[in-house]
């Protein structure tokens, strides 16, 4: 009965009354509402307007390998693509892949993870349908300690992805958070397994809240998505090829340069804490500063309260 509501739905341009679908499907109208409900859930958004009835207004965000394929403007990143309507973690899945055949580029990417893993050994929240969980899998040839670098580049692909989508200003919060109005929409985990210094691979897993409408309490009001900051959400599988497009030249450009002074002042513009009072948070210690713009080999510039300046290589920033 649902697809058969659905279907007619599809085929008319603007609303079909409650009666009408009654009396094509000879059901009631708590049958039709129950399955317009059903509908909504799977990410249909159908408007409803007394005496007039039920209109569709858009259709679920089906992400598909042969929808990323077609907006990639790549050599290698995204070329082989793994995609999953459900696994456990992209980054565990690129991992397992790493460990025995490591193409560089290759991405992997899930509708739903059901043990997303966020820094800190926090887990990472990644509803069905409603967010992006993609992980590269990169063959870096670049001294070991040069690759906390990568995740800011990624990052910065990403703020430039999202300079794309309509109603949304990305900001970076040193090292790589990309947010909205000050609020956290990507979460960045890079893992790397190494022999010695010899890397064997990096994997950098992305998370990007789509069309969250609501968070958990503890993140509620630090927390965002591109839906609650434009009202549409974008084309997930779009959004994925536009990430991989940036994210290639970047990167191709950081192996080139091996340091990030190619990509100070693009990182600087959407740095969120710029000119601005942060706190560095260094284990049990708080010291307060003003944030200056990202060093080149990926720390954070800042001058203390005797106007000395300090390259912040690692620890935590908050406003
Ligand atoms: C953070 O804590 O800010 C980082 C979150 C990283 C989440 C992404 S989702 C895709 C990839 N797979 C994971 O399990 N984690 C990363």
């Amino acid at each position: 009965m649902k697809n058969k509501i659905l279907e007619k739905l599809q085929n008319s341009d603007g609303y079909v009354s409650g009666q009408e679908l009654c009396e094509l499907l000879g059901v009631s109208r708590t049958a039709v509402w129950k399955n317009i409900q059903a509908l909504k859930n799977e990410g249909y958004v159908i408007e409803g307007v007394n005496n007039k009835g039920y209109r569709l207004v858009s259709e679920p965000d089906v992400m598909s390998e042969e929808k990323i394929s077609k907006y990639l403007e790549t050599r290698t990143f995204a070329r082989k693509l793994y995609y999953y309507d459900e696994t456990d973690s992209t980054n565990t899945r690129a991992k397992i892949v790493g460990e025995t055949d490591c193409v560089h580029g290759a991405l992997f990417v899930a509708n739903e993870q059901t043990a997303g893993k966020g820094r800190r050994g926090h887990s990472w929240n990644s509803d069905k349908g409603t967010t992006i969980s993609m992980s590269y899998l990169l063959k870096p040839d670049i001294d070991i300690s040069c690759v906390s670098r990568i995740t800011l580049v990624s990052a910065v692909a990403l703020a430039r992805a999202f300079s794309k989508v309509d109603g949304v200003k990305p900001q970076i919060k040193w090292p790589n958070d990309v947010l909205s109005d000050g609020k956290k929409m990507v979460g960045i985990l890079t893992e790397m397994s190494s022999e010695g210094t010899d890397i064997s691979y990096v994997v950098v897993g992305i998370g990007i809240n789509v069309y969250n409408r609501s968070f958990p309490e503890d993140i509620a009001d630090k927390a965002t998505s591109i839906l609650l900051e434009n009202g549409k959400g974008c084309d997930r599988s779009w959004f994925i090829a536009q990430v991989s497009n940036e994210f290639e030249k970047l990167y191709d450009e950081f192996i080139k340069n091996k340091d990030l002074g190619f990509l100070v002042d693009e990182y600087n513009s959407y740095l969120v804490n710029r000119d601005k009072q942060v706190y560095v948070i260094e284990g049990d210690k708080k010291t307060e500063y003003t944030a200056l713009g990202l060093s080149k080999d990926g720390g954070l510039l800042v001058r203390d309260a005797d106007g000395e300046v300090h390259d912040i290589i690692s620890g935590e920033v908050s406003v």
